[in-house]
């Protein structure tokens, strides 16, 4: 190991001693997620003060959060806990939890000032994390016997970090003035709209990959409007989008310039709704099926494109969206199915091998019938 990393190796376990007894001690507490219906119905007073129980909580929960992510990165086996880039997340974590758990109590409106932007400073830290873990664990993919531990990691590290980024996101937005959203959660979500919206940035990828793009047909519940949190569909959409374009594209890369539409289909009812994302790609041979929820599966080496080139925050950020990649990592599916599971829903795929493949993405209403998810 070089003198660098065995230093920054150093440095993390000496500073995770000064905070190991604090830390163990919020390990033992258990966080307190909320529904969405508490964020949306909180209340909102003139004076400021929901901004100001919000950044209370935040307070109380983060480090609470943090603590047990960083138990998630202890409890590795050593040799992948070693590894410099899932080290450099570690740390990340650490000082997270650091700063979070040394600021003081919030008593008035310049300490909640002061609060949001720190909690806006680490939100931007931290947003390569998920392409640095994609990374880490790629580098030490050979010294890996256990799969199904690497996927709890991943499971459990990426969706925790949505939840926070959707707490994080909501204490921030809830100090703008937008009458169509409390914080993060928009009333009257369309979610023809919002597919529309990564239709486009799907279709921009794929033309300037591929020369062109299938058109994409939405029919079903078009007009369906109601409330949701649009940051997970941020997420989740684009991903299925443009699995479905490449499929469609290296499918007919005979007839670039006559492919076949991909269609979207929306279903909304009273508990859940769901997107039906079809292309006819060819499907997912029987062989890969039971793989491409893997993370890290990807077929992305046996297409003209070198996966080195791509960066997955591109797309996760939803930064840049002219450019970024078709696909790379092999993270698409497998976050995309974590984080609809997280929020109470599924996603599931069937593959007509031969013809196409047709993803369903459910998720529940925030306010429907029956228990809701909670954040
Ligand atoms: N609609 C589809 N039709 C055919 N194959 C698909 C489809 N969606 C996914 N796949 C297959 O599943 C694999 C894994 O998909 P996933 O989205 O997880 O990773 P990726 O697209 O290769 O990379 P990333 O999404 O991280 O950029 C793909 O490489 C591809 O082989
Ligand atoms: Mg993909």
């Amino acid at each position: 190991m070089s003198r660098q990393k065995s230093n920054t190796l150093q440095s993390v376990t000496v500073e995770a001693h000064i905070h190991y007894k604090t830390m163990v001690l919020t390990y033992g507490t258990a966080s307190v997620r909320l529904t969405p219906a508490t964020l949306l119905y909180a209340g909102k007073s003139p004076d400021g003060h929901h901004i100001l129980s919000s950044a209370k909580y935040l307070h109380k929960e983060l480090p609470v959060r943090i603590a047990h992510r960083i138990k998630g990165f202890r409890s590795l086996p050593f040799i992948i806990g070693c590894n410099p880039t899932i080290l450099q997340v570690h740390e990340l974590y650490i000082r997270a939890y650091h700063v979070l758990s040394d600021f003081p109590a919030i008593k008035d409106q310049e300490m909640e000032a002061r609060y949001s932007k720190l909690v806006q400073q680490l939100l931007d830290d931290h947003k390569d994390v998920v392409t640095l873990l994609a990374e880490g664990f790629r580098e030490c993919r050979r010294h890996i016997q256990d799969e199904t531990l690497v996927r709890n990691f991943l499971d459990t590290t990426l969706t925790s970090r949505l939840g926070i980024r959707m707490l994080a996101t909501h204490h921030l937005a809830l100090h703008e003035e937008n009458p169509d959203f409390v914080g993060i959660i928009c009333r009257r979500l369309s979610p023809k709209k919002i597919i529309e919206k990564w239709v486009d940035f799907a279709r921009r990828l794929c033309e300037h990959q591929y020369g062109n793009s299938p058109r994409v047909r939405i029919n079903g519940h078009v007009a369906a409007r109601f409330p949701f949190i649009p940051l997970p569909l941020d997420y989740i959409l684009p991903e299925l989008l443009k699995n479905a374009m490449r499929a469609t594209m290296e499918s007919h890369l005979d007839t670039p310039y006559n492919v076949p539409d991909v269609g979207v289909t929306i279903a909304n009812n009273d508990v859940d709704f769901v997107i039906r994302i079809s292309d006819r790609g060819g499907g997912i041979p029987h062989r890969i099926l039971d793989k491409v929820t893997d993370y890290h599966y990807s077929t992305a080496e046996e297409s003209n494109q070198d996966p080195r080139m791509n960066n997955l925050f591109n797309t996760m950020t939803n930064s840049g969206p002219q450019s970024g990649p078709m696909h790379g990592f092999g993270f698409g599916l497998p976050t995309s199915r974590a984080y609809a599971e997280y929020l109470g829903g599924s996603l599931s795929i069937q593959s007509m091998q031969g013809i196409g493949t047709d993803v369903y993405l459910r998720l529940r209403h925030i306010d429907g019938k029956g228990e809701s998810f909670r954040v």
